[in-house]
């Protein structure tokens, strides 16, 4: 029997290079914010018994690996990046911190969406949400982490119409956003697809005020 903590410890990365962060996005107060939001959500994430997680966009793959170390084996973790050396660095993160993650070069959810279709227990997104011309969207390895085009909502508003389909019955949706993305809005968008939305935790981190939402399905 796996012996399971209440606290979500940091996971180790000291593997990741100054050459991968070139490449890759550096874990900063966001991937840390979610982090603390499922920290803060874990009796709710733990009564869900989930047996699938997937996060979009895992960059270094410390949130997965974090929520890995305590959901536990029974569980099977996917992720997906748009970034190839972030899918290797995620697959790393999780072996050196004993959690086998199956890590996919992919848009989004394009490549996995028939393997995880309807049975998505936990869904991480941390988007790039910054606001840019959208011309930056999608330019090099480093904009992918960041540039969100439009409101900074171009990439995560074209994830939202396929939540429905990803989630099981029970599941539930982190997704991290910014200020100026119009939480409001998002959620208002999410709730035209049959979601309900709680913000679990919110902080302000220099000039930037994140929050991470949570959406269920409604009743
Ligand atoms: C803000 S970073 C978050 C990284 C990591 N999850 C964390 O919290 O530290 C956004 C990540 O999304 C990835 N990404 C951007 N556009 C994507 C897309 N269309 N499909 C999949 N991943 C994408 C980036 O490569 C980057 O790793």
């Amino acid at each position: 029997m796996e012996e399971l903590s209440n606290t979500i410890r940091t996971p180790t990365y000291s593997h990741i290079t100054k050459e991968d962060l070139d490449h890759i996005y550096e874990p900063a107060e966001d991937s840390f914010l979610l982090i603390d939001a499922l920290e803060k959500d874990l009796d709710l994430i733990r009564e869900r018994k989930p047996s699938l997680c997937l996060e979009i966009g895992s960059g270094s793959g410390i949130v997965i690996t974090a929520l890995g170390s305590v959901i536990g084996s029974q569980c099977r973790y996917v992720s997906t990046d748009i970034n190839p050396r972030a899918c290797n660095v995620t697959r790393e993160t999780g072996r050196l911190n004993g959690i086998h993650i199956h890590s996919v070069c992919t848009d989004l959810v394009s490549d996995v969406i028939d393997d995880v279709k309807g049975s998505v227990d936990i869904l991480l997104f941390n988007p790039p949400y910054v606001v840019t011309p959208s011309e930056e969207v999608g330019e090099g390895d480093l904009e992918y982490t960041w540039a969100g085009g439009k409101h900074g909502r171009e990439v995560m508003d074209r994830l939202f119409p396929s939540v429905d389909s990803l989630l099981s019955l029970k599941g539930l949706f982190y997704l991290l956003v910014l200020k100026e993305n119009d939480p409001s809005d998002i959620e208002q968008v999410m709730s035209k697809f049959g979601f309900s939305c709680t913000c679990v935790l919110s902080r302000r981190t220099g000039p930037e005020n994140l929050s991470v939402l949570r959406f269920f399905r409604q009743r």
